[in-house]
């Protein structure tokens, strides 16, 4: 499948950001180190986000391969082996995938995770059960948004869980204010996109193949804003 120009390109600034700019603070907030006031709020809602997506697998995943698209620091992998599945975790970011292979427990019961640095677009991963994006996606715009999705459904076998950004009142104020501060300082813009939007362009694109629309739950806390949206296979 053949990635445009505005997927590319914002790809780009998201490895400068994650892999540089942003790579400590995410190292801390991902950690259990204590963190005040807002970046709290931040760190449970995300928390709560990880549990609704990881309520979208089954509980028990032995013999299930799975996805963990945009993996970060690698919290929801780990969760996921526990669970018994052999997880194939990838990020573009080499230095979030180091932390994450250092916080990799040693015993992950009867699961185990390969852990990859590059592009979650890459067919070269195989095939797969289940997949799951965890606020990997809320960069790009809706249409690429989509298309990451459809080439997440021609290589999943049972369901996709992914997040989006809402398109909410609050949000578009606080991307207006993130705006003002230095071009080299600011994270790449998160693109709001409402879920009818997403919807429409994700079932008309993956309903003939057998795929709908399942769960759907928004979280907001304090700073955090997102929302998780299921396909399933039927
Ligand atoms: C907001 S972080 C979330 C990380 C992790 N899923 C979590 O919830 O802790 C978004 C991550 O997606 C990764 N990412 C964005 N676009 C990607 C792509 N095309 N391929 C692989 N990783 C990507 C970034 O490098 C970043 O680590």
């Amino acid at each position: 499948m053949m990635s445009s120009a505005t997927y590319l390109s914002r790809r780009g600034e998201l490895l400068t950001y994650f892999d540089r700019t942003a790579a400590d603070a995410w190292a801390r907030l991902t950690s259990d180190a204590p963190v005040s006031g807002i970046r709290a709020t931040v760190r449970a809602g995300r928390d709560r986000m990880r549990n609704i997506l990881l309520g979208c697998v089954p509980d028990d995943l032995r013999g299930a391969r799975l996805l963990d698209a945009g993996c970060g620091t690698g919290a929801l992998s780990v969760e996921a082996a526990r669970r018994g599945a052999h997880v194939v975790a990838i990020d573009l970011s080499p230095t979030l995938v180091n932390l994450a292979r250092e916080r990799m427990p040693r015993d992950l019961g009867g699961g185990r995770i390969d852990f990859h640095v590059g592009d979650m677009m890459d067919a070269g991963l195989g095939e797969f059960d289940y997949v799951v994006a965890m606020d990997s996606l809320i960069h790009y715009k809706a249409p690429d948004m989509a298309r990451v999705v459809a080439a997440f459904a021609a290589r999943a076998h049972a369901g996709i869980a992914f997040t989006f950004a809402p398109r909410t009142p609050l949000l578009s104020v606080m991307h207006g204010v993130g705006r003002l501060f230095p071009r080299g300082d600011r994270a790449p813009a998160i693109e709001p996109v409402g879920k009818a939007n997403i919807s429409r362009r994700l079932v008309a694109e993956l309903s003939p193949a057998g795929w709908s629309i399942g769960k759907s739950e928004r979280v907001a806390s304090g700073f955090y804003t997102s929302h998780a949206l299921e396909l399933v296979r039927r």
